[in-house]
């Protein structure tokens, strides 16, 4: 499973980065709020320390603006992929920058039928929310397995970007199901690595080392 950082703090990414940790980038309105740089520098910046696919997320919404405000995003970067809604319209515009060979995310996906849209429209990623779905007692989970064995039925090769993760769980089961990317914030990615028996049992370590009282340098 690739793993995308759901950020547009650019010292975030570049840590994670430098571990191996970050196959891609996904960004929406509210990170790019929250960085408090202007969209199109920050993420030329990210696309300066990532490689793989970068996601820049278009504003307006309607069909022909979103055309546009796509093609300008794919210009910062050989490497953006342009995120439009899951509307019609933004269907449309997946259709348009999708046929130009553009790599193109769609967004705010909610239900299968909603995911099997955006294949037929030629998304590279479709982004299921699962916090999202979680939050008014459904469960998100559910939804990426029905995307899963809906895509393998037909061999769609638009791939599951499974968003709005929460828990270093979410990580787990996401994997489980086998979507091909999952998209999660840096705090969600760095608890996966927390367990609590390896800090009982560095503890212990510890504290017997230092009985021993050698060093190894
Ligand atoms: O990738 C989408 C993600 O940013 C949404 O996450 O936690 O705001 O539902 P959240």
């Amino acid at each position: 499973m690739k793993f995308f950082v759901d950020t547009a703090d650019v010292d975030a990414i570049a840590e994670l980065n430098d571990l191996g940790m970050v196959d891609g980038v996904t960004t929406n309105p509210s990170l790019i709020l929250k960085s408090g740089r202007d969209i199109l520098e920050v993420t030329r910046e990210i696309c300066s320390i990532v490689s793989g696919p970068v996601s820049a997320e278009v504003v307006a919404l309607k069909a022909e603006d979103m055309i546009a405000e796509g093609r300008k995003l794919a210009e910062i970067a050989p490497n953006i992929a342009v995120k439009v809604p899951l509307t019609w319209d933004g269907l449309k515009t997946c259709k348009v920058l999708s046929s130009e060979g553009k790599m193109v995310n769609v967004t705010l996906c909610f239900s299968a039928n909603q995911a099997l849209l955006a294949a037929k429209a030629g998304a590279t990623f479709i982004s299921p929310f699962i916090g999202r779905l979680d939050d008014i007692n459904l469960d998100g989970l559910d939804l990426i397995s029905d995307i899963r064995e809906i895509y393998d039925n037909y061999g769609f090769d638009t791939q599951i970007l499974a968003a709005s993760i929460r828990t270093a769980n979410h990580v787990t089961q996401c994997a489980l199901i086998g979507a091909d990317v999952m998209t999660a914030p840096p705090a969600v990615i760095k608890a996966m690595a927390s367990h609590v028996l390896t800090d009982k049992g560095l503890d212990q370590f510890m504290k017997d080392w230092a009985k021993t009282g050698q060093k190894i340098i």
